[in-house]
């Protein structure tokens, strides 16, 4: 996708991964960003509209534990610039001694996200379609024993992108979703990471291994979600570890058998 002149909805814009993202997506030309996050970082919002006037740029307050805050979000944004492109579901929490609210915010969060997003996006209901792009982890891909809890929300949500790229889905409303699963990227999330495992009580030898996981930094993370936006085949899931983007091929381990 050529994202000069399209409309970008940016979840947790003002976060680690997602404010590097939002620099990247407005060296592209874009039309309109609307970032949806807990709390507007006014200063950085100014800095942006100042150096990009020829792009829209404004914020919705939301809490994305609150289906409420997301359908306003989204209402008061399609009134202000008439649809959106492409949504980018980049909000998260990583602490495992919160467990609803990891999966309130993750998982939860994202599919409410996704599917009111897609009430204004899907062909079949007078939408134009686009691209969804949920962002997973490498915690996704499979079970992460120290982050039980985290691990679960990003399984969640790189199956449920999986269904939605399905091109049962595709054909019917026009929106494309791509899962990106970025490997260890430097932000706050990683703060305390040994506090936020899923028992914190107990030492283990992996805890230790833990801490000491190759980082990419957040600029290489950024700059590879944005060429996975530009580039996405509908249901990719791509890890980005490292630098490198990994396009995944999951096999199914069940193929239903057929009555004749
Ligand atoms: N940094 C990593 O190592 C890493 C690795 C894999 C995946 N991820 C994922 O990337 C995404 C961005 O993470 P990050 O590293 O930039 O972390 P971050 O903590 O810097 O950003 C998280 C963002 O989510 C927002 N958010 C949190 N709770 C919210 C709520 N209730 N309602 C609305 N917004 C809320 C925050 O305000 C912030 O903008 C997350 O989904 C995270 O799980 C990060």
């Amino acid at each position: 996708m050529d994202l000069a002149g399209k409309n970008v909805v940016y979840l947790g814009g003002f976060g680690g991964i997602g404010q590097k993202c939002v620099q990247e997506l407005l060296q592209r030309q874009i039309k309109a960003l609307a970032i949806f996050d807990l709390t507007e970082n006014v200063k950085l919002l100014d800095e942006w509209k100042t150096s990009n006037q020829n792009t829209d740029i404004f914020y919705q307050k939301l809490d994305i534990t609150q289906k409420s805050d997301i359908e306003a979000a989204y209402k008061a944004t399609a009134e202000r610039i008439g649809h959106f492109d492409v949504v980018v579901n980049g909000s998260g929490l990583l602490d495992d001694r919160l467990v609803e609210l990891t999966i309130q915010i993750n998982l939860v969060g994202v599919i409410n996200s996704t599917l009111t997003a897609l009430e204004y996006m899907n062909k079949a209901k007078g939408g134009k379609g686009g691209l969804i792009v949920n962002i997973s982890s490498v915690a996704g891909l499979q079970p992460t024993p120290l982050m039980a809890i985290y691990s679960t929300s990003k399984n969640g949500v790189t199956t449920f992108t999986r269904a939605l790229g399905s091109p049962i889905h595709y054909d019917h409303c026009g929106v494309a979703f791509i899962t990106i699963c970025p490997g260890y990227t430097d932000t706050g999330i990683l703060e305390d990471i040994e506090k936020k495992t899923t028992f914190p009580f107990f030492e283990t030898s992996m805890r230790t291994v833990f801490n000491k996981v190759k980082r990419q930094t957040v600029e290489v993370c950024a700059e590879n979600i944005v060429k996975a936006i530009e580039t996405a085949k509908n249901g990719a899931v791509l890890m980005l570890e490292l630098g490198e983007i990994h396009d995944l091929d999951i096999p199914n381990q069940w193929n239903p058998q057929l009555e004749d």
